[in-house]
């Protein structure tokens, strides 16, 4: 028996991600979980923010964004930078985060994370209290200590996680590989 709710976007599990952004001498970092692959071919990432953010400020100007994925050992301080603003301070300061050299935009790179994803906006849509910037992927950086065989990223040494209701959790076990079932029941010629 299922419940029926109003309109919300709550339910959603989402992955937690710190968005990096540089304008006119200025940077910040703030954490989005409104993130998402939208494009393959060529590569694009999204990110829907408010325009109150000082993030959405420094990305409109400058048209560039870093999508960084955390490790769960940096809940805390990814939190901290979703509650704050960078207007007044330095974020990165604050939570003890280390800015690094990016290789194709203006804004830095979040040194502790594992994933750094470059983006030159490609769309930008106003949908009501967000807006989403979409981003073409410049250029991506992997910790080579979270990388295994063929180059293929380790869960377990990554350790991403996500927020589902305003909690956030970690991942847990691997189910299986993407078209298995399909193989096993020989369903594609
Ligand atoms: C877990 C988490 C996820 C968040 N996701 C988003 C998001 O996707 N978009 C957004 O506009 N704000 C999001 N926020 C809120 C901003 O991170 C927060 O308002 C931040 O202080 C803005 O910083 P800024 O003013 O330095 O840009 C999130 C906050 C938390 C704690």
């Amino acid at each position: 028996m299922k419940e029926v709710r109003s309109p919300s976007t709550l339910f959603l599990p989402k992955p937690v991600a710190l968005v990096s952004t540089a304008h006119d001498g200025r940077d910040n970092v703030m954490t989005a979980a409104w993130v998402s692959v939208v494009c393959m071919e060529p590569p694009q990432v999204a990110v829907a923010i408010r325009e109150s953010r000082f993030s959405f400020e420094l990305l409109q100007a400058s048209g560039e964004f870093v999508v960084n994925l955390p490790s769960q050992d940096l809940w805390r301080a990814v939190d901290l930078c979703g509650v704050v603003s960078g207007r007044d301070q330095d974020k990165f300061a604050l939570a003890g985060l280390t800015r690094e050299r990016p290789s194709e935009v203006g804004a830095p790179l979040v040194a502790e994370c594992p994933l750094n994803i470059e983006c030159r906006v490609s769309a930008l849509l106003p949908l009501g209290s967000h807006t989403l910037f979409v981003g073409l992927v410049l250029a991506v950086h992997l910790e080579r200590d979270c990388l295994g065989e063929e180059g293929r990223i380790l869960v377990d040494e990554f350790r991403p996680y996500v927020l589902n209701q305003r909690e956030y959790w970690s991942m847990g076990k691997k189910l299986g590989r993407y078209g298995s079932t399909a193989a096993e029941l020989e369903v594609i010629p």
